[in-house]
């Protein structure tokens, strides 16, 4: 029986909260700089850099969710919780996919340069700022649900933790790989 997540998904799911949480404090370490500085410009860079890594691993989160079945939890939870729990996964797939798509496709339609990396990303041929500002009202929207959406994960990781007891956290925790040797 599977007692945890596998390796891949393990790190890249850390990896993806260290990514998420450089993304925000990005944005809004932003509003304290003077616009137009060159610290503005970067904390912006940071921002679009964090997240639009976040959404190459976000697919490659799907692929390896696809090919690995979810490790048990125990004591089972009751079919309620396995509902909600498995409904917020899924919306946390869904907002933190479509917030970099959002993101991005803002900057297209609104002929905004930067560059992933040093690649430079390619923008509309022509300007067209309503649709810019619609799709950045509704990345600024998802984002800001998303402040509660993963505040609520978090919360319900620890409740099962600390609370309930059951192995739900440390499924996704690395060092509980390590086999224990049954004497
Ligand atoms: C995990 C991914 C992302 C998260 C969590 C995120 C989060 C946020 C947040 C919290 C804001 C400010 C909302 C507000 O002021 O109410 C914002 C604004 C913005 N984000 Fe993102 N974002 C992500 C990815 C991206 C990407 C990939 C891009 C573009 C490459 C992008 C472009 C923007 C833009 C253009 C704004 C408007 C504000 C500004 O430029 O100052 N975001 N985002
Ligand atoms: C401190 C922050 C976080 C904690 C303590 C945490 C904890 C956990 C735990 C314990 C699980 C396994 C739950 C289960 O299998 O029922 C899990 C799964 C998951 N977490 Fe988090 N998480 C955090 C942040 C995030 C963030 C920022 C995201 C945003 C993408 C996220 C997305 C997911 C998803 C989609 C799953 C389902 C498993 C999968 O398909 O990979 N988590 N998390």
């Amino acid at each position: 029986m599977k007692n945890s997540y596998a390796r891949s998904q393990i790190v890249i799911h850390w990896l993806v909260l260290i990514l998420i949480v450089v993304a925000y404090a990005a944005i809004n370490l932003k509003g304290f700089a003077a616009k137009g500085s060159p610290e503005r410009a970067t904390m912006s860079l940071i921002h679009y850099t964090a997240g639009f890594s976040v959404l190459f691993l976000m697919v490659i989160r799907v692929v390896l969710k696809m090919r690995n079945s979810d490790p048990d939890i125990l004591p089972a939870p009751p079919r309620w919780q396995v509902i909600a729990s498995k409904s917020l996964h899924g919306l946390l797939y869904l907002m933190f996919i479509a917030l970099p798509v959002l993101g991005v496709a803002s900057l297209w339609f609104g002929q905004v340069a930067w560059s992933f990396f040093g690649l430079p990303l390619p923008v509309a041929a022509t300007q067209n700022v309503g649709m810019q500002h619609s799709l950045k009202e509704l990345h600024e929207i998802i984002a800001n649900a998303g402040y509660y959406l993963v505040g609520l994960h978090a919360a319900a990781a620890l409740f099962h933790h600390y609370v309930v007891r059951d192995n739900t956290l440390e499924r996704m925790l690395p060092a509980m790989r390590v086999k224990k040797s049954v004497k």
